[in-house]
């Protein structure tokens, strides 16, 4: 699979929410995340529907909404219509014929799919859904706060990886990653990065994305 960057647009200045999405365009990323939380699923509220669709209107980059809310179907016709391209939800908020029903409604309105495991939810919980995906996110750091500490997912990674089998189903990695963390999860199958604070926190986002996907290249078991 293809290495591919993405930056987490909820650790850039929001005061300058358009420049910092150029500034993340012209960096070279290949995806921007756009982290929408609603305060119950985690204790935390970000950026919403009416930024995503003025984020739509300024870049071409693809956008994938990493949904951390309890009911996130209820949104799913609002997001294809804002533009958002990857829809990724959490595997614990319903049992699992609901989410096999959200992601494919996912799909349904043109979108790619993608399931997301919290740090203590096992592999094993991306089996019911390998045919419905096209990404798999394993979150390297609670999810709700941008700017923490890494955890090592590499078991889990590997795991997963051996359960996709030659299924074209990417991998990411969401929380604490830099180049050292992505060569981390890259040497055990991840390839797509998300980088919050270590993309918009870096005196040049370029450079940064440059080692990401450097030490990820050189450590991606493929
Ligand atoms: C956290 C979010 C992340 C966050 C990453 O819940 O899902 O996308 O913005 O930020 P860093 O890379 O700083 O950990
Ligand atoms: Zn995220």
């Amino acid at each position: 699979m293809k290495i591919l960057t993405a930056p987490s647009l909820f650790a850039s200045d929001l005061l300058e929410i358009g420049s910092q999405v150029r500034r993340a365009q012209d960096s070279g990323a290949d995806i921007l995340h756009f982290d929408i939380m609603d305060g119950v699923y985690v204790p935390n509220i970000s950026i919403g529907f009416d930024i995503l669709k003025a984020v739509r209107g300024c870049t071409n980059l693809p956008i994938d909404a990493h949904m951390m809310t309890v009911c996130p179907e209820k949104y799913f016709e609002r997001l294809a219509e804002y533009g958002a391209d990857i829809v990724t939800i959490h595997n614990d908020i319903a049992d699992t014929e609901k989410i096999r029903v959200m992601l494919t409604d996912i799909r349904s309105y043109g979108m790619m799919s993608a399931i997301a495991l919290k740090p203590a939810v096992d592999a094993e919980a991306v089996l019911p859904f390998l045919d419905l995906v096209d990404m798999i996110l394993v979150m390297t750091v609670e999810p709700g706060f941008s700017g923490q500490a890494f955890m090592d997912m590499s078991d889990k990674i590997r795991e997963i990886k051996k359960h996709i089998g030659s299924e074209p189903i990417s991998i990411a990695v969401d929380g604490g990653i830099k180049p050292n963390t992505a060569a981390l999860c890259a040497a055990a199958g991840a390839n797509v990065f998300v980088a919050g604070s270590g993309a918009f926190g870096a005196p040049s986002m370029q450079a940064a994305l440059e080692d990401i996907r450097i030490a990820a290249q050189g450590a991606y078991i493929g």
